[in-house]
């Protein structure tokens, strides 16, 4: 997910990641997983923020089916965190109140 910078902080981001969350509870899907190397604490505020958790991190991650030299491999070290959400019992922070959303 990417927000033009000029638009940043009036909610986009928050309004896609809600977009993605209804589609996957419209048509069935138990929970959404998504993969961030953003380092930025931006990306990662707003993944909480919609209810996603982080459950777990991969240090050295390279994209699959990309290469890398011997040197980038050392000096380059990505690290990927994985967020999971269960579509089913979703939580969402909204101006800083917890409330639940439970599929229809
Ligand atoms: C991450 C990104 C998509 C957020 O988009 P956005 O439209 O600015 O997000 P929103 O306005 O909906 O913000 C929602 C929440 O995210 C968090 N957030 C957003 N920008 C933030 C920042 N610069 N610092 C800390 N938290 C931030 C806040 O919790 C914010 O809620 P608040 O404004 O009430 O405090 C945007 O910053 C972006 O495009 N970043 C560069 C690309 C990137 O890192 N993408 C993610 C890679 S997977």
């Amino acid at each position: 997910m990417c927000v033009d910078q000029s638009c940043r902080r009036c909610g986009v981001g928050v309004a896609l990641g809600l977009k993605v969350l209804e589609f996957a509870a419209t048509h069935g899907y138990s929970s959404v997983v998504l993969g961030t190397t953003a380092y930025s604490p931006a990306a990662h505020q707003l993944y909480q923020r919609l209810g996603f958790r982080c459950v777990g991190v991969t240090n050295g991650y390279i994209t699959p089916g990309a290469r890398r030299s011997f040197l980038t491999q050392i000096f380059y070290r990505v690290r990927h965190h994985h967020y999971s959400l269960d579509v089913h019992n979703r939580k969402i922070t909204l101006n800083g109140e917890d409330s639940r959303q439970e599929r229809n």
